[in-house]
């Protein structure tokens, strides 16, 4: 039985450690397993120490599991066999990690211990569709090619085209931000020879501005990509970058989400910006009818005061943690029912893993086209408004929603704005 191999060091193990290491121990022998990620709790004894990945690599004494530990500047990395591998990530487990997530093709098992010391393990469906590829010199197949000048330009990979280790998780979010707006693209009814106009709201340095461009640009699209951003700084030098490496349809403006001026547009994305101005972006997109709309919020403040439950739900509000927690699910999913008002077939997903960041969900929006009727939409957004004692939202008040029955009257969504 399992339970007999338990380190001598671990007079007991918890039955979820136990379930977790059994699934680990299974993965890695039936050929399953992907990739096993744990993330340390904070502070603790190694405050260099950012995570630690492990994966199965096929050596020429035999398989292993290869840990590699990624420090703040730098990666060690140890192959260690099955059952020593399973003692150490046990031991590592009561100790300086905090979450561990067991990346399989069948799920994804998520381990977390709270402050008490007690372990809950939680299954999620699996994200991944491959297992992982043993070879130990294995070549990475990336969407976006990281020997990309304007990648170095940015600061994510070295000038060889080496993904800079503190900048890890920002390369896979610009990848599986492409991966996104490729999926979402290659269905667009749009002819090659026609243009695709991406504006990105709130751009920041331009990291996704110029992954959009890059592959708009090798996919063949005729394209222009516009990056808006409120300071001045950043569109600057966002600009000289795209000058110096002769990005051709790639600009970045100073301008503010609510007001920049919005010409003809197919896709606009917004990734990131603060609190409402995701609002102020989706209300942009939909006003200038835009064919998708990418946006991933952060910061989700607006709601928190005017949250209220009746019996029963009136628990998931009495903690400051859950009424945080539960503003941002109800703000997203009345962000989503508004999008469905207005004529888009909406997405939510996880957009990056969460054990990379938090700010991880993604509103994918796609005009419907016919628009279809709104009528039984309106009485959702309004349920679910009524439900939560909401009055009023920033994107419902942009799209002309009343959110409260009695002065509701006749909304309906309004024609696209052509700037
Ligand atoms: C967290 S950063 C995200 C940058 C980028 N979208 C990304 O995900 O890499 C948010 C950026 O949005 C800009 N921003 C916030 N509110 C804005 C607004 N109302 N108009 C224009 N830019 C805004 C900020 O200056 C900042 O650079």
């Amino acid at each position: 039985m399992f339970v007999a191999r338990f380190p001598a060091s671990l007079p007991y193990m918890p039955p979820e450690l136990a379930d977790f290491l059994a699934a680990l121990e299974r993965t890695f022998m039936d050929g399953s397993l992907v990739k096993l990620t744990l993330v340390p709790r904070t502070p603790n004894a190694e405050p260099t120490l950012r995570r630690l990945v492990i994966r199965p690599v096929a050596l020429r004494a035999g398989p292993r599991l290869a840990m590699i530990f990624h420090h703040a500047t730098r990666d060690e990395t140890h192959n260690l066999p099955l059952d020593a591998a399973r003692q150490e990530i046990a031991n590592r487990l009561t100790r300086e990690f905090g979450r561990a997530y067991l990346f399989t093709t069948a799920q994804v098992l998520e381990l977390e211990r709270s402050d008490s010391g007690e372990f809950h393990l939680r299954r999620r469906p699996p994200e991944h569709a491959t297992p992982a590829d043993w070879r130990h010199d294995r070549v990475r197949h990336y969407l976006l090619d990281p020997r990309v000048p304007w990648l170095a330009a940015l600061g994510v990979t070295h000038p060889d085209g080496r993904v800079r280790e503190s900048r890890a998780a920002k390369f896979r979010q610009i990848q599986k931000f492409t991966e996104i707006l490729s999926h979402q693209l290659t269905g667009l009814p749009i002819p090659r020879g026609e243009p695709v106009r991406l504006v990105d709201m709130g751009c920041g340095k331009g990291y996704l501005t110029f992954a959009a461009w890059d592959w708009l640009h090798r996919s063949g699209w005729k394209t222009r990509v516009r990056g808006i951003e409120a300071r001045q700084d950043l569109v600057d030098s966002a600009n000289r970058i795209a000058r110096q490496l002769g990005c051709e349809g790639l600009e970045f403006e100073t301008g503010t989400i609510a007001s920049a001026a919005l010409p003809e547009v197919e896709v606009l994305v917004a990734l990131h910006a603060c609190d409402t101005a995701t609002d102020d972006a989706l209300a942009r997109g939909v006003q200038a009818g835009v064919a998708v709309i990418l946006a991933a919020p952060c910061c989700h403040k607006e709601l928190r005061p005017q949250l209220r439950a009746g019996p029963p739900l009136d628990p998931l509000l009495r903690h400051g943690i859950l009424r945080e927690r539960q503003a941002e699910l109800v703000t997203d999913a009345l962000r989503a029912a508004l999008l469905e008002w207005a004529g888009y077939a909406t997405q939510v997903f996880e957009f990056v893993s969460p054990e990379h960041t938090a700010k991880n969900l993604m509103i994918a929006a796609r005009r419907r086209v016919p628009a279809g009727p709104a009528e039984g939409r309106a009485g959702k957004v309004r349920a679910l408004a009524a439900a939560f004692g909401l009055r009023t939202q920033r994107l419902a008040s942009l799209l002309g929603f009343p959110l409260v029955e009695a002065c509701a009257g006749t909304a309906k969504p309004r024609e696209p704005d052509r700037a």
